[in-house]
């Protein structure tokens, strides 16, 4: 959620300069109730009401939970809503790429690397691929007018994590000795 969160200021900045917070929080806290409702059909869309009672905007709300049409019936409309799954996507498996490496170190990430784990199918299974190539280019698509190719958003996701690699414990503290 945090890699979320940063992805999506980093977007913000370009996309919506007046509404960094909000891109930001959106990005914090998409995911808040998933351990509580670790379901499809659960998250977010039990969460939601638990994020309108402590008064988070409508407008946040409904971005959330657009990143799980399937789940809550709710459509991407806007960049705030593309902008959400395409970094959802893609943070954890450049987690996951960093966690592998002996150093534990984001900054050890190159883009490159990234690109061979995503060819191994079997790593990170659980990010499926395919889903993050569409959202990503319906991201390209909607904000960019098809000109934000693939592995240059991954390289923005990552740069953007690494910018807050103590706080995500990536910056290689929890390499063993
Ligand atoms: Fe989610
Ligand atoms: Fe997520």
């Amino acid at each position: 959620m945090l890699a979320v969160e940063a992805a999506m200021r980093f977007y913000a900045t370009q996309l919506a300069p007046t509404r960094v917070e909000d891109w930001g929080l959106v990005g914090l806290l998409h995911d808040f109730d998933w351990e509580k409702h670790p379901t499809l059909e659960g998250h977010p869309a039990k969460g939601a009401p638990i994020l309108r009672d402590r008064g988070l905007d409508e407008d946040l709300v409904r971005a959330i939970l657009s990143h799980n049409t399937a789940g809550t019936g709710v459509e991407r409309e806007r960049p705030l809503d593309f902008a959400l799954l395409a970094c959802d996507e893609i943070t954890g498996l450049i987690t996951a790429v960093a966690l592998v490496r002996p150093s534990k170190d984001i900054a050890d990430v190159k883009v490159k690397s990234v690109k061979k784990k995503w060819k191994e199918k079997t790593f990170a299974a659980g990010v499926h691929r395919e889903e993050a190539e569409q959202a990503t280019a319906d991201f390209s698509r909607v904000c960019f007018d098809g000109q934000l190719e693939f592995w240059q958003h991954v390289e923005n996701v990552l740069d953007a994590m690494a910018a807050i690699a103590d706080t995500l414990g990536l910056d290689g503290t929890t390499a063993e000795e």
